[in-house]
């Protein structure tokens, strides 16, 4: 009797033709199977998704890292020697890219500044809205050319905003008598100078039309002994937020007019259009400061970079907690390269910087740097610049680093930002804004080790004219 119960019971859990089956059995197993075709088309979908979104992502990216070309001819040199002369002197020389680039009366001028017909108006509606067009002249919301040389920019996550701060040189550009022994090459028209102006601020939602929010750190009229005195130099400002204090924290180069001073100032404001006020400036840990930047990293930390000892190496310390000074940590990299204009930024945990050669207002070749830790040991991976011609990627598309910024939402992709600097007029100096990339495809052969590549790719590409991609999160449509 047990046995026979024993055997009705476990029938129960077989379905045999003929044989019964347990109403809720059939139910358990059809909602099983439901919720297993449910499972299995979820992930497909995120499967499907993640491609998807992985092919968007490679489209976009694509479209930014399009490799263009540049051509353009060099004019026959200018005058003939007289026979004597030539067989003194030999024949004149061509003219090299660089001397037509600081000649004013180049018949090149015009390619390299463009002129005011080309201009990038935002409040011009049609098929240039959004496009970049490194070179030209750019306006902001008010239709005037935008002043902020040497610049970085500052995200404010609670309004979405950007904050463009730089150099003013909306002044008269002179020639300062010659500097000290403190630039490595010094170019004839390097001397070239503008009284100080001050700090422009300028905010964006989209990074292409900008507003003008004024000068938030003017230059000083009157007291001669002032940092800000507009005798002397102000560049490269750049301004983080600090989270424990809330405040904005300005740090920029300061100098005499000879380059000797070689300090940072530093000034803060409760607001990102400020006005900031002026604290003081140093020589950090002791040392000649020239070009600089700030790096905010993802735990809070800020460091300070500067160009020393005569600009043959770059210097790299932690800042206090209150952004206000630094510690008396600090290291020496990049020793006896010769590098300025730092430009830094970081992806998937590794520190990346662009630097330029020391050829004052004079464009040169970039190169691309690499390391673990900000503190270093940075090692130079070579020319980041791809497409234009040589020409174009051994001057860095005629300009120098100043800033990299982040492009949200597209992880690895962002904008390099730098200066065309037009040292005969240096309030008409240009903005060179390309796309850079870090695991991009070689242009040049990379440094390598044993075989394998030390460091990812970074890559800035030329275009003549390019756009953020149509619906990127931070434009407005
Ligand atoms: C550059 C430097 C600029 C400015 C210029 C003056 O090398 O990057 O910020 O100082 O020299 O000649």
């Amino acid at each position: 009797m047990k046995m026979r119960n024993k055997q009705r019971k476990s029938s129960a859990f077989c379905c045999n033709a003929g044989s019964r089956c347990s109403l809720p059995v059939v139910v358990w197993s059809l909602v099983g199977c439901i919720l297993m075709i449910h499972l299995y088309s979820v992930i497909r979908q995120n499967d499907d998704e993640n491609i998807q979104a992985r092919l968007k992502h490679l489209a976009i990216t694509r479209e930014l890292e399009e490799v263009e070309e540049e051509s353009f001819h060099m004019p026959p040199p200018r005058g003939r020697r007289s026979p004597r002369a030539v067989k003194r002197r030999g024949p004149r020389k061509p003219p090299s890219v660089i001397d037509e680039f600081l000649d004013d009366s180049s018949e090149l001028r015009n390619f390299f500044f463009p002129d005011r017909r080309t201009v990038i108006d935002p409040s011009r509606e049609g098929n240039d809205s959004m496009h970049y067009y490194p070179g030209r002249q750019w306006l902001d919301t008010d239709g005037n050319p935008i002043q902020a040389h040497g610049g970085g920019l500052l995200y404010v996550e609670s309004t979405a905003t950007y904050y463009w701060y730089g150099e003013n040189k909306d002044g008269e550009t002179y020639h300062a008598h010659k500097r000290g022994a403190a630039r490595v090459i010094v170019s004839a028209v390097s001397v070239n100078q503008v009284d100080i102006i001050g700090v422009s601020c300028y905010s964006s939602k989209d990074l292409w039309t900008w507003t003008n929010k004024g000068i938030v750190l003017p230059g000083e009229e009157t007291n001669i002994t002032h940092d800000l005195h507009k005798s002397n130099v102000l560049e490269r400002p750049k301004v983080v937020y600090n989270d424990r204090t809330g405040q904005y924290v300005m740090w920029m180069h300061i100098d005499d007019v000879n380059y000797t001073k070689a300090s940072v100032g530093v000034a803060v404001s409760n607001s990102p259009t400020g006005p900031f006020e002026y604290l003081y400036s140093q020589r950090p840990h002791g040392c000649e400061s020239r070009d600089m930047t700030i790096f905010k990293d993802e735990d809070g930390k800020a460091y300070l970079i500067y160009s020393s000892e005569d600009n043959s190496e770059l210097h790299v310390g932690p800042l206090t907690d209150d952004y206000l000074d630094v510690t008396g940590v600090v290291r020496r990299i990049l020793v006896g390269q010769h590098r300025e204009a730092p430009a830094l930024f970081k992806y998937e945990g590794t520190y990346y910087m662009i630097t330029s050669g020391c050829t004052g207002w004079a464009p040169n070749r970039a190169l691309a740097h690499a390391a673990e830790s900000i503190m270093g040991p940075w090692e130079t991976m070579g020319n980041p610049c791809v497409g234009g011609n040589r020409i174009f990627r051994t001057t860095t598309f005629f300009s120098q680093s100043t800033f990299v910024v982040p492009i949200m939402g597209l992880p690895g992709s962002f904008i390099f930002m730098a200066d065309r600097w037009n040292p005969a007029e240096l309030r008409d100096s240009r903005y060179v804004w390309l796309p850079l990339s870090v695991g991009g495809a070689a242009d040049e052969p990379l440094e390598y080790n044993f075989g394998f590549p030390l460091w990812s790719r970074v890559s800035i590409y030329w275009h003549r004219r390019w756009r953020l991609p149509v619906g990127w999160k931070g434009v407005q449509t």
